[in-house]
């Protein structure tokens, strides 16, 4: 009896990526060669400048308890660069820094809603959200996103699941697992929408300067100055920076809901870890030539892997905008049999890829599309080259 968890607890699922990535760990450790497809993080170190301005904490010892909120230089740091890449103006009490932009979103979660309320989450989804949002009682609404049409949002998807409940819209654009980035056009009807309906905005910015083929990120809250009073931006150094281990995020919004995020923040965590703000401040002002490098190497083997997988019957995947993930079609698979054990669900095509090819994958259901896998291509174009193999002789097989 006194062992019994909490209703909240026993609602939690854990993150299915990273349980992933242990399975694929161990199969490492065993001696297993495998092609890790799974991962949610650039295979890049960080740049050096950054590790540098992390040691010079240390040695200076900038070790203690900070600001809970984050230290002013990196507040002014990251004002510096929504306004340099993103055109927004924000003063330091407008922004907090989490440790990671999941902790930034929970605090937003914590701060705004409850039971009763609704959140939009457009779907395939990062799963994150909709558990954060159980996890203080509210409840994730999904707006569905098609794949003919590049799942990219449209008004019309978010407008047909609003209710008297409705509270906020989930934005997440480059969309992890889809990688598609929501048009200029949309952006601008979504908004008025929020306006219309008095709906608050969550911008989940996390893979913005991970785009390709022309594409470039708007932030919704640069359109005007009527959307940018119920935005909350949110952003990272993770993935733009290769510093996942670091655990920097941050939000930048209205000064009164930062300021609930940082007293609800200064009972859990309190301060991000000082040496890593200071790293973030590197980060930010720093040189980008990293990142340069980092995104001319991803399109490639965006490019490479979506041929690939483009030329495989039976699979088709729509060409991602932004971030580091495809997100094939595999569903004409299903209803397959495999050594008498049929494949018939996207957790089952992952387990059959993993079990036979040593593929890791993500299954699609963890993002709320069952039709799909989710492949991460940050990891080396050789892994990628031998992964597309494999991939391709698991699903001739598949055929018979
Ligand atoms: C869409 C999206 N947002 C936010 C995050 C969280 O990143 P972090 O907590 O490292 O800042 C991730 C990580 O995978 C993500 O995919």
């Amino acid at each position: 009896m006194i062992l019994n968890l909490s209703r909240r607890a026993k609602g939690a699922s854990p993150s299915a990526t990273l349980a992933i990535a242990a399975i694929a760990k161990r199969m490492k450790a065993e001696g297993i060669d495998v092609v890790d497809f799974g991962l949610g993080e650039p295979d890049f170190e960080t740049p050096a400048h950054v590790k540098e301005a992390a040691i010079t904490a240390i040695r200076d010892g900038f070790t203690r308890y900070t600001a809970a909120a984050g230290i002013d230089e990196l507040k002014q740091a990251i004002a510096t660069k929504l306004k340099r890449d993103n055109g927004l103006s924000y003063s330091p009490a407008d922004i907090i820094v989490s440790c990671g932009s999941k902790h930034s979103l929970f605090n937003i979660a914590e701060a705004l809603f409850e039971a009763g309320d609704e959140v939009i989450v457009p779907a395939p989804y990062w799963v994150t959200y909709t558990e954060q949002i159980r996890l203080v009682d509210a409840q994730p609404v999904i707006a569905q996103t098609r794949e003919e049409d590049g799942f990219h949002l449209t008004r019309e998807a978010v407008e047909s699941v609003i209710t008297p409940k409705t509270k906020a819209i989930l934005l997440n654009s480059p969309c992890n697992p889809t990688g598609a980035m929501i048009p200029l056009e949309q952006l601008r009807k979504i908004a008025a929408l929020a306006v219309e309906r008095d709906l608050l905005i969550i911008s989940d910015e996390a893979y913005e300067s991970l785009t390709y083929d022309g594409h470039t990120h708007v932030s919704i809250a640069s359109l005007d100055e009527q959307i940018k009073r119920r935005t909350i931006v949110v952003n990272t150094v993770s993935k733009a920076y290769a510093m996942t281990g670091w655990r920097i995020g941050y939000a930048a919004g209205p000064a009164e809901i930062i300021k609930a995020m940082g007293a609800i923040q200064s009972q859990v965590t309190s301060n991000p870890t000082s040496i890593a703000q200071k790293a973030a401040v590197a980060a930010l002002l720093g040189p980008h030539d990293d990142l340069r490098t980092m995104v001319v190497e991803f399109d490639r083997r965006r490019r490479f892997l979506l041929n690939r997988l483009n030329t495989i019957p039976g699979i088709t995947c729509t060409n991602p905008e932004g971030a580091f993930y495809l997100f094939p079609n595999v569903s004409s698979f299903y209803g397959a049999t495999v050594n008498g054990r049929p494949i018939s669900n996207s957790a089952e095509m992952a387990d059959y890829l993993l079990q036979s090819a040593h593929v890791v994958s993500v299954p699609g259901s963890e993002f709320g599309s069952d039709a799909h896998l989710r492949l991460s291509y940050a990891t080396s174009m050789e892994t990628i080259g031998v992964g597309a193999e494999r991939i391709e002789r698991a699903f001739g097989a598949l055929r018979g």
